[in-house]
């Protein structure tokens, strides 16, 4: 059968609405080379506080984000709560942005030999980073759902959890991302809404998997013996 090359999946969605996890198991599943692009505003967020920066202030985190070096974080570092928060700050500013775009378009753009194609998640992969991509999903879960899950995540962690600090964070943070003026967070015209409210991991990679093998150039390639 006719194999399809470097094609491009774009997962966007608030934070906690289950996006991660179900790129991570697509990227498996589909031989696509994967890319958190949170884990670069975190990890520009992390750098300014670690340089006794202002994740607000534009030179420090335009400063941060040009000499970024991911393998400086661990896993652990980048999906703490206060990263996250330090993150959509320095997501707020335009030439932050501009400075993480190219290197998210070569990952696109060059998977690597050894995948065929590319899933980036993020909030703006459908609208800015690739708006060509040849499948976009825009994963949703309400605030409430996404909250649960979120004290869930850090409480296996070992984080301190307090309610009303992750709600107070997580509807600020929300705020932010969907109100900004460059790439905020919305769905693109042609993503499809997979509403994870009342779903599992696997159930939403199901009709995940479902969705793609229906849209374009993917129904050339063969996912028979994947799933
Ligand atoms: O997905 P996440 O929680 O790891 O993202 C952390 C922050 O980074 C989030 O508040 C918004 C920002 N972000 C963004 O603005 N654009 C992206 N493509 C990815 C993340």
């Amino acid at each position: 059968m006719k194999q399809a090359v470097n094609l491009v999946v774009a997962i966007d969605g608030p934070a906690a609405s289950g996006k991660g996890t179900l790129a991570r198991r697509l990227a498996d599943i589909l031989t696509l080379r994967y890319l958190d692009t949170g884990s670069l505003y975190r990890a520009t967020g992390l750098t300014v506080l670690n340089t006794g920066g202002d994740p607000t202030i534009e030179s420090d985190a335009v400063k941060a984000s040009e000499s970024l070096d991911l393998s400086y974080f661990s896993a652990e570092d980048l999906r703490s709560e206060e990263a996250g928060v330090a993150a959509s700050h320095v997501a707020f500013i335009p030439s932050v942005r501009a400075v993480l775009l190219d290197f998210q378009r070569s990952v696109a753009a060059n998977p690597g030999a050894a995948f065929k194609g590319a899933i980036l998640d993020g909030r703006d992969i459908g609208t800015v980073v690739c708006p060509g991509a040849d499948s976009k999903i825009f994963v949703e879960a309400t605030l409430e759902v996404r909250i649960k899950r979120r004290l869930q995540e850090l409480m296996e962690r070992g984080e301190p959890v307090i309610e009303a600090r992750i709600r107070a964070d997580m509807t600020a943070r929300d705020k932010r991302d969907r109100d900004r003026s460059v790439a905020p967070l919305k769905p693109a015209d042609d993503a499809w809404v997979l509403d994870t409210s009342n779903m599992n991991a696997d159930e939403a990679l199901a009709v995940a998997l479902d969705h793609i093998r229906g849209t374009g150039p993917f129904k050339i390639v063969s996912l028979d013996d994947t799933c």
